[in-house]
């Protein structure tokens, strides 16, 4: 997918919506500006990492994907290139937020300029703007085709996102020094991470992959079969939030809190505690709807989830990939194992849970079918 690089010709988008981003590899930047941190990596060639850089960024800066303080964010930006030496200008954006539009849509087999004409009209209804105020793109998922049927069904990955958002994105890189050479999206990164997973372990390729994102605003549920995307669903609470309620059931303000967050494992604990009753209840709501979101991909497969692979910053909160398997009944591992193997970057130690996104944003597209 790439929202801001459609080319002209409309009848060469059908061919190349699954197509090439990058024609070479050439070095490029992996960014992710998020809530509460920005995260920058410079991959060389093979996903091996050559610099990444995770700076914090002062809250009130991003409100659920929308850039509040311009200039500042440029400063940050400009200052950590700077102090890393990063030399490198294009870059791949990851963007996020409550703002962008994602869907799984099936139609009958078309072309290109149809599957645009009717992701048009599937989406249009939804979108709290007009249509021609966002950027469309998409990516055939699948070809169906049952058994009897003359002609098969396309499933397609379609994104919808305000040209507004991502041109405050780029005028900000652009003003950092980078050029933004292309902008995904969370499910087809996490689908491109789910071929990198599964490409280091040949022997072991579980056909349902479950990916989690702890973020800071949000928590993001992803299931893969097979590596190709089959759902999605975004809930808007992060560690953030938990960061807050420990705040309030302590007399810790949040900086401590945070800390103490960090150094704590909450499971396990007493129950009579204010702030391990806050823990456990917040996971427990989150732990419901990831339950409902497993069942529901059951039923429609009639396939269970054999793995989970949690990543952002709050996967890091000690106890909790065990506490997922022990409620959930399926295995959780942590998705920076596998980035410290794949990018040959052992020193990345935690941090190769909250940068799975910037380094997953600069894997080629086309890359699954390479292997
Ligand atoms: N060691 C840790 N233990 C527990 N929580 C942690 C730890 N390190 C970071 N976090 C939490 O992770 C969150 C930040 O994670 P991350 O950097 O993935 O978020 P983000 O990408 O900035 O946010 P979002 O994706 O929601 O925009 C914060 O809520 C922070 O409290
Ligand atoms: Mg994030």
């Amino acid at each position: 997918m790439a929202i801001i690089k459609r080319k002209k010709k409309q009848s060469d988008m059908y061919h190349n919506s699954i197509r090439k981003i990058i024609e070479k590899e050439k070095p490029i930047l992996g960014v992710d500006i998020g809530s509460s941190s920005i995260k920058i990596v410079a991959m060389k060639k093979n996903h091996v990492i050559d610099k990444w850089v995770c700076e914090s960024v002062p809250i009130g800066m991003l409100n659920q994907g929308i850039i509040e303080a311009k200039e500042p964010l440029v400063g940050i930006i400009k200052d950590v290139l700077k102090i890393n030496k990063i030399k490198i200008k294009d870059c791949a954006l990851y963007l996020s937020g409550k703002d962008l539009i994602i869907r799984e849509l099936t139609f009958p087999k078309m072309d290109d300029l149809q599957i645009i004409e009717n992701i048009k009209q599937e989406i249009s209804s939804v979108l709290p703007q007009n249509l021609d105020e966002y950027k469309i793109d998409y990516k055939i998922l699948d070809y169906i085709k049952e058994e009897d049927a003359l002609e098969g069904q396309i499933r397609v990955l379609a994104v919808a996102a305000p040209e507004k958002l991502i041109y405050s994105y780029m005028d900000v890189l652009k003003k950092a020094g980078l050029k933004v050479k292309y902008v995904d999206v969370l499910p087809n990164i996490a689908g491109k991470l789910c071929n990198l997973i599964h490409s280091e372990r040949s022997n072991d390729k579980p056909n349902n992959t479950c990916i989690i994102d702890f973020g800071a605003k949000a928590t993001e549920v992803m299931i893969f079969r097979d590596c190709n995307y089959f759902l999605h669903k975004s809930i808007s609470y992060g560690g953030g939030y938990l960061t807050e309620t420990i705040s309030q059931r302590s007399d810790m303000d949040e900086a401590d809190a945070e800390e103490f967050k960090h150094n704590t494992n909450f499971f396990g604990g007493d129950l009579d505690d204010p702030i391990v009753r806050a823990v456990y209840d917040y996971f427990d709501y989150l732990i419901r709807d990831f339950a409902r979101t497993i069942e529901f991909y059951g039923n429609r497969t009639q396939e269970s989830v054999d793995v989970i692979y949690v990543m952002g910053g709050g996967s890091l909160l000690k106890g909790l990939p065990g506490y997922l398997e022990s409620q959930l009944g399926i295995k959780v591992k942590e998705i920076g194992e596998v980035i410290r193997t794949t990018t040959k970057a052992d020193a990345l130690g935690s941090y190769a849970s909250i940068l799975p996104q910037a380094i997953g944003v600069t894997l080629r597209e086309e890359w699954r079918r390479e292997r």
